[in-house]
């Protein structure tokens, strides 16, 4: 495929500004892949993979997020090895085409590793072809329906005054929904069972008896981590009454009967949503728990196929959408998904954890802006490393996500900084969930 530098008529021109260069294109005309630069960085010590995706056009590039901290090695193998030979030379602009390309083009397709690649080039591809129009990527997706982003914030605590001073902080600084978990981490610290063949429950280190020889891992005993819960819930109900919206997050570690019960005696706390009850792999079960508990299900985080969350949005078994975005092959399948979701009343709650870039946050801030049925967005603020790495940073301002008024997305990479933050290859602990007989459960 050849590809010409076209520089177009006065009428037709638009001038990028932002670059601080002045060249003019034609969005008529197209708008051809020089290269992708992949980078790896870990500023904020967890592993991310961020794609530039560079046209002929000088200065003119888009950042698109691919990150599975994890695995990332195998999302970057992807990219330089098969993607971008794939991309190079082809047009910019025809996302759709690109995104559709990129998935089929290995015959197998999906699944968490090649989907964050696909990810990592088709948020770029927006990001620049916002750019190209000299608007906020938002405007592209139908335009601001608000002005910023409600978040919700984590409080950990491993008694119920830690934790309720957590709350009482978020609350100050202007924060209305939290996100509760009694143990302060130790439901997710990672313990030797060995340890007088005494594994833990989910908190408050209750030891409980574990087998003779019961391996590694992050030990928890799921009535010790339900009953626990419940009395934490309390404590902050009675503590704030209704000025907080509360949520919690299951982490997949209970089976269907001990999440129907949970769920249920929830209801009197009158929780914004309970997220990931259920794990991954019992996604079908969700007909059931819906039937028996009127606690608001937020479910999706994990998934990777829209033959996963379909049905849980057509049946109406969910009432919030959390998938990864960059985890389902990006902003291309996500708008798409929150709008088959509008159509049914499910909101959108997209995962944001410490293992989204803050390119991939922005992606996400600018779908919430323009999303009607966004319901909350999951946020772990950047630092000051992650803000000096990646200039342009959504605004965190009294628990609402601003974005910068830059076109595309907005969020920019120092590439000599990103270097000094290496990624690590580490084996995860906290994956390692074992029930109290020592037995591996879904983390
Ligand atoms: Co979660």
């Amino acid at each position: 495929m050849k590809t010409v530098i076209r520089f177009c008529s006065l009428t037709h021109g638009i001038t990028l500004w932002s670059f601080n260069i002045h060249v003019e294109i034609d969005p008529m005309k197209s708008l051809p892949i020089k290269d992708v630069i992949v980078i790896e960085t870990a500023p904020s010590a967890r592993n991310l993979v961020i794609a530039k995706v560079v046209t002929e056009e000088p200065g003119l590039y888009g950042l698109g997020c691919g990150t599975f901290t994890q695995r990332y090695a195998g999302v970057s193998a992807i990219l330089r090895e098969n993607l971008r030979p794939l991309v190079i030379g082809r047009d910019a602009l025809r996302t759709e085409e690109l995104w559709r390309l990129m998935m089929f083009n290995g015959y197998w397709r999906g699944g968490p590793v090649l989907n964050n690649a696909v990810s990592a080039i088709d948020m770029a591809l927006w990001d620049l072809k916002a750019k190209v129009a000299g608007l906020p990527l938002y405007q592209l997706l139908g335009g601001k329906v608000r002005e910023a982003a409600a978040v919700y914030r984590h409080a950990d605590g491993t008694t119920h005054d830690e934790l309720a001073k957590h709350v009482r902080a978020h609350l100050d600084a202007g924060v209305t929904h939290v996100r509760l978990r009694l143990g302060g981490g130790a439901a997710e610290t990672y313990r030797s069972g060995e340890a007088g063949g005494m594994a833990y429950g989910g908190v408050n280190d209750d030891p409980v008896p574990a087998p003779d020889g019961a391996l590694p891992g992050a030990y928890y005993d799921a009535r010790s981590y339900v009953a626990t819960t419940l009395d934490a819930f309390a404590h902050i109900r009675a503590t704030f009454g209704d000025r907080v919206e509360l949520l919690h997050d299951v982490h997949s570690r209970l089976n269907l009967t001990e999440a129907i019960r949970f769920a249920k005696e929830l209801e009197q706390f009158r929780l914004f949503f309970l997220e990931d009850p259920l794990a991954l792999e019992d996604f079908t079960a969700y007909r059931q728990l819906r039937a028996h508990t009127s606690t608001p299900i937020a479910a999706s985080e994990l998934f990777t196929n829209p033959e996963q969350w379909l049905p849980l949005v057509q049946e109406r078994l969910i009432d919030f959408l959390r998938m990864h975005v960059s985890d389902i092959g990006g902003l291309t399948p996500a708008r798409k998904a929150a709008i088959v979701a509008e159509q049914y009343g499910v909101r959108t709650a997209w995962h944001g954890p410490g293992d989204c870039s803050p390119v991939g946050h922005a992606v996400n801030l600018h779908l919430n802006l323009a999303s009607p049925n966004f319901g909350i967005q999951e946020l772990q603020p950047f630092d000051k490393t992650a803000q000096a790495v990646f200039p342009g940073c959504p605004e965190l301002r009294a628990g609402y996500l601003y974005p910068n008024d830059k076109p595309g997305h907005g969020v920019d990479l120092d590439e000599a900084l990103a270097a000094e933050h290496p990624c690590k290859a580490e084996v995860p602990q906290w994956t390692q969930a074992r029930r109290p007989d020592g037995s591996l459960n879904a983390p």
